[in-house]
């Protein structure tokens, strides 16, 4: 049954968004990022028939791979990760059109190869195809593959028409303020701005998107949207895993640099920025980054505005669980965080006095996503203050994950003869509403990347200016070594610090 037989509210919908002619070429094709996300996304957007009819993939990695096996591991990729069961007529059209092409990313011979290949694919067209490159590889390689992509001329292509070449680059996006510069400058010798896509991929999911909806679509929440009706608001991303196999990868990162710098501030950026002009992507844009400049400095010491923790042995879901220093990989004396929290500051008219509560972590007690805005409690009460009257303050909460939706805690009217209150949650579940089949983040990024809307991508000076809030703590974090870093058990909500940033200015963490 077509998903809008089953949820009349799809009805209605557009499902055509118009890329053009385009080959997507993904560096590291043999990767992880590739079978779980990338080809399930472009499975699933062919699906959908999103695709152009014109539309071309090839694998790009250092180990000779033929056509047809990569093929097979682009099928089995699907089968394995596509939220969608898979259709084989649906795929005989996107293998149809699969190749792979070998090479180093720091050959220059390879990428002429490729540029070969994808003049032959135009031959075969007829016209002139977009290049949309997929940089999936771990970082170490990001420098050769922008530059090699501009000694080829293939970063060039079509420059001053709207299907030029395109470039999305995987996280992270540098380590620090000086290598996101880094980056960039590099980026810039190559590429225009526009021709740039920084993923984060939570700014492709659904809930994420709504977050802007919910603000701006409705009239409601504007007026009550700032300082004076809101108390603080909390921003929670927490996982239940522990490092698992990467923890070659996270011993660099740790919990700042993996969650916080990017997706969580994302969020907080959503959050609170002014109302763009528009809907378009440069509009948007300036106002996240006018958002993140108005963040005050992350006080150091000696009431400091951060706390960091590693996960000690505990218990998630019912089982044991070892502690992040006894983990395979990782150093006995590591000081990396599994575990960020802050309280941010935002020096503008809207926000000024307003706590931002950031947190993150690995091995809290379950997988969560959520934005919580809790609003000031009514100025005195009629109501007496004792047993039966249990008064909370109302808290707007987005779920992005899981669960998605969006849930209002009112205080309501116990039935019965005498008066007493009971919080209530008034709640909307996207599965409910729209069913539950709802598209990954990496479709909808990758479709607009074809498209050329940036909206939901990085723009350069958003990257750096994110980095330079938290760069000043990651040199402090490092100058201490373990000094300061807590323990919290597996299965908790974190440490005593974490708390502590909450309980110092009178309030404490939801429990999502
Ligand atoms: N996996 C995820 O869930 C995830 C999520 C968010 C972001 N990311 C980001 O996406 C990118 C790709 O992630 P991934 O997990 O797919 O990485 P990966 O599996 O470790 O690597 C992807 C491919 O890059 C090539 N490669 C690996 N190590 C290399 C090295 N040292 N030098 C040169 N080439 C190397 C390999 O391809 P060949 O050997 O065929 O050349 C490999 O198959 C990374 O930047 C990662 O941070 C990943």
């Amino acid at each position: 049954m077509a998903d809008t037989e089953r949820h009349p509210f799809l009805q209605g919908l557009s499902k055509h968004r118009g890329a053009p002619p385009t080959v997507v070429v993904i560096f590291g094709a043999s990767g992880d990022l590739t079978a779980r996300k990338l080809i399930p996304a472009i499975y699933n957007l062919s699906f959908d028939n999103l695709l152009p009819a014109d539309f071309h993939l090839v694998g790009y990695g250092r180990k000779p791979i033929p056509d047809e096996e990569f093929r097979g591991i682009a099928a089995a990729a699907v089968k394995e990760f596509s939220r969608r069961e898979m259709d084989p007529e649906v795929w005989k059209r996107v293998a149809a059109n699969t190749t792979y092409v070998s090479g180093g990313y720091d050959e220059k011979a390879g990428f002429d190869r490729l540029a070969a290949h994808i003049k032959d694919i135009e031959k075969g067209v007829g016209s002139e195809v977009q290049s949309l490159f997929y940089i999936s590889t771990p970082p170490s390689v990001f420098f050769p593959i922008i530059q090699n992509l501009g000694a080829s001329g293939l970063g060039g292509r079509y420059l001053g028409k709207p299907h030029h070449s395109k470039v999305i680059i995987e996280k992270p996006f540098g380590k620090d303020l000086d290598s996101a510069k880094a980056l960039n400058a590099e980026l810039r010798s190559v590429f225009q701005e526009n021709q740039v896509y920084r993923i984060d991929h939570y700014l492709g999911k659904e809930t994420v998107q709504d977050l802007l909806v919910q603000r701006f679509a409705n009239s409601i929440f504007e007026p009550i949207w700032n300082r004076n009706y809101i108390d603080s608001v909390q921003i929670t991303v927490a996982e239940d895993q522990g490092v698992g196999t990467r923890a070659g990868y996270y011993e660099q990162s740790g919990c700042l640099r993996d969650m916080i710098q990017n997706h969580t501030t994302q969020l907080l950026a959503l959050t609170a920025m002014e109302p763009p002009g528009s809907f378009e992507a440069e509009a948007l844009r300036d106002e996240k980054v006018k958002l993140l400049k108005a963040i005050e400095p992350v006080a150091l010491g000696p009431d400091p505005d951060m706390a960091r923790a590693q996960y000690a042995a505990g218990m998630i879901g019912g089982k044991k669980v070892p502690g992040y220093l006894e983990e395979k990989g990782i150093a006995p004396n590591s000081s990396t965080e599994t575990y960020a929290a802050l309280r941010l500051s935002i020096n503008n008219w809207r926000w000024q006095g307003v706590p931002f509560y950031l947190r993150s972590g690995k091995r809290l007690p379950r997988r969560v996503s959520e934005i919580a805005i809790q609003f000031k409690r009514p100025p005195g009460t009629i109501f007496p203050q004792k047993e039966g009257f249990n008064l909370a303050a109302n808290t707007l909460s987005f779920q992005i994950q899981p669960d998605e939706g969006l849930s209002l805690i009112l205080n309501a009217k116990v039935p019965g003869l005498d008066t007493r209150t009971q919080p209530v949650k008034m709640s909307f579940r996207y599965a409910t509403t729209f069913g539950s089949n709802t598209p990954e983040a990496y479709e909808r990024l990758v479709l607009d990347a074809m498209i050329g809307d940036g909206t939901l991508f990085i723009r350069g000076d958003e990257a750096e200016t994110s980095w330079a809030l938290y760069t000043p703590v990651l040199n402090f974090w490092q100058s201490q070594g373990r000094k300061g870093v807590e323990s919290y058990s597996a299965g908790a909500w974190g440490p005593e610090g974490g708390d502590q940033l909450l309980t110092s200015r009178g309030h404490v963490w939801r429990q999502p």
